[in-house]
């Protein structure tokens, strides 16, 4: 079936009780375009998991800071729309910014502890704007399930916070980072680094493969693992450590010791501790993480 291609929020909800009353399971990928294969396993796992399948493109300007990169952010809406109709993706949802914030436009939506931390030093409006985009589409889409990618943790967990603080009928699903062969996490940020950084940027993969290793190998003191990656990222000349911490998966409460496996664990699924990094090269800043097991 050809995907419609849909800008009018109003349009939308009015197809999407229609899907809805056939009894289909909606899911639906929020993004900002740009779309690599990190967005496109996102969507492959709608596929799999709903039934209809939305995809949204939106650069959201309230989640860039002034002096960040909304103007030069890529946009390259046709080539989306290729790989989106390659996907048999059954609706895609391009509003522009006149239709998500009239005149006007009033509302906003902060997690306040979660996003005050890590991301929310260098970027204090950052996930205000998250959340408040985020909101808008759950509701627009009418989405059952909305599927967000790890390689953005933090943004899983404010996303999660607020799903559960205002009992939104929506279940979120996680799903795993999506790197090149070298392990660099794909990311549409990629694209501004040069050659050198890209090449010395392989080193925030390495020091989380490191963490991974000394966790698996027995060690649970957070700050030595951490000084262990400094050290191992420092290695790279032009690499600016903004932060690395070791923190609880939901809370992002930092620890100083990872806890151990408990066989009571409610969810054994849900890893001891998660290691969240962001780096800078050049005028590039990165971000990673991985779940410690
Ligand atoms: P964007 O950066 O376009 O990312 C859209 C989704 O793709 C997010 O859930 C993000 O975590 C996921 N993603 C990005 N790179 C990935 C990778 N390498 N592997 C797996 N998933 C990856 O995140 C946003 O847009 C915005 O903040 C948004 C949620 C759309 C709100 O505006």
């Amino acid at each position: 079936m050809e995907h419609k291609v849909l800008n009018d929020p109003h349009v939308v909800q009015k197809k999407m009780v229609a899907v809805k009353k056939l009894g289909k399971l909606v899911g639906v990928v929020p993004t900002m375009g740009a779309l690599h294969e990190g967005h496109l396993s996102l969507v492959r796992q709608a596929k799999q998991d709903a039934d209809f399948v939305v995809v949204t493109i939106f650069v959201n300007p309230t989640q860039f800071a002034p002096h960040e990169d909304f103007e030069k952010y890529p946009r390259t809406l046709e080539r989306d729309l290729e790989l989106l109709r390659e996907l048999d993706v059954d609706l895609v949802f391009t509003p522009t910014n006149e239709i998500i914030y009239p005149a006007g436009y009033d509302t906003h939506i902060e997690v306040v502890e979660l996003a005050r931390r890590f991301e929310g030093v260098a970027r204090p409006t950052h996930y205000r704007g998250v959340a408040t985009v985020v909101l808008k589409l759950l509701h627009i889409s009418m989405a059952d399930i909305a599927f967000f990618g790890q390689k953005d943790y933090q943004q899983c967990c404010v996303i999660k916070k607020m799903v559960a603080d205002l009992n939104l009928p929506v279940k979120i699903t996680v799903c795993p980072t999506v790197r090149e062969h070298n392990g660099l996490a794909l990311s549409s940020r990629n694209r501004y680094l040069s050659p050198e950084e890209r090449t010395q940027a392989l080193v925030l993969s390495r020091s989380l493969q490191l963490a991974r290793e000394l966790v698996h190998d027995g060690m649970t003191d957070a700050n030595k693992i951490c000084a262990m990656m400094r050290e191992k990222i420092e290695t790279s000349p032009l690499a600016e450590i903004d932060y690395i911490a070791i923190v609880a998966p939901s809370t992002l409460d930092e620890l100083t010791c990872i806890p151990v496996f408990h066989e009571s664990r409610s969810n054994a699924n849900l890893p001891r501790a998660v290691v969240l990094l962001a780096v800078r090269f050049g005028v590039t800043r990165l971000i990673d993480n991985a779940l410690l097991m």
